[in-house]
């Protein structure tokens, strides 16, 4: 039987620090292309070369600067990003895997950051044109679960530094943007194993793996 093609397009994971979204990228990205898939896999802030310049003002541990700040410059690199790389891929038939998207933005500048929910939109829909994700995959953790499993020898940059209250909020807003998205996000328990994970993620994009075949159900 032929299976069906894959309806999402344009695929998002995310969560908080540590929540292990950067090896589910890759994960998702290998199954895809088992598929026969042609995948972009990319992330943010970042993606493109201006967008890399504007990620390392962003995370300068030495740099402070404001919610609104922050968010017109996580905005101005996805907006560099989507008509640099993610238009023309998706134009191009190809499925896009962000690590992190307009959800991050959401969470740690709207909600943790004390932005409101309804400017950042206003930033997020300029930046993007309004065009969404498919498919937004939050990787729900603990932030303390996920402070534990990062590197300890790696320094923290200006975000991952914030406090423990500021980390719940994200976390919050994580999960309050997801509700606000309805079927265009799923929220994935992230306390279990990588591959406990992978399985759950491909559950939601209804992907079928099955003794080595992949397919869309
Ligand atoms: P990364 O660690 O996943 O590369 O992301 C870099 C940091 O940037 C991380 O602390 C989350 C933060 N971030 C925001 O605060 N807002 C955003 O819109 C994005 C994309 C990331």
């Amino acid at each position: 039987m032929q299976a069906n093609p894959l309806p999402y397009k344009f695929i998002v994971l995310d969560g908080v620090e540590g929540c292990g979204k950067s090896t589910q990228v890759e994960l998702l990205a290998q199954c895809l292309q088992q598929m026969g898939e042609e995948v972009v896999v990319t992330h943010e802030p970042g993606g493109t070369a201006v967008g890399e310049a504007i990620r390392s003002v962003l995370l300068d541990a030495d740099r402070e600067m404001s919610a609104l700040t922050e968010a017109f410059l996580f905005c101005a690199s996805r907006a560099q990003h989507m008509q640099e790389v993610i238009e023309p891929a998706l134009a191009a038939g190809k499925i896009v895997v962000c690590d992190r998207f307009s959800s991050a933005t959401a969470a740690y500048q709207g909600y943790a950051g004390g932005l409101g929910l309804e400017l950042f939109k206003q930033l997020d829909d300029m930046a993007t044109g309004a065009r969404q994700p498919d498919m937004t995959i939050i990787l729900d953790l603990e932030p303390a679960k996920g402070r534990n499993r990062k590197q300890p020898a790696t320094q923290p940059d200006r975000i991952e530094r914030k406090d423990d209250d500021f980390h719940r909020r994200v976390r919050e807003g994580f999960l309050e943007y997801a509700r606000q998205l309805g079927p265009r996000a799923a929220i994935v328990n992230a306390d279990s194993s990588p591959q406990q994970i992978h399985q759950a993620v491909l559950e939601v994009l209804g992907i079928e793996s099955q003794a080595g075949r992949v397919q869309h159900k």
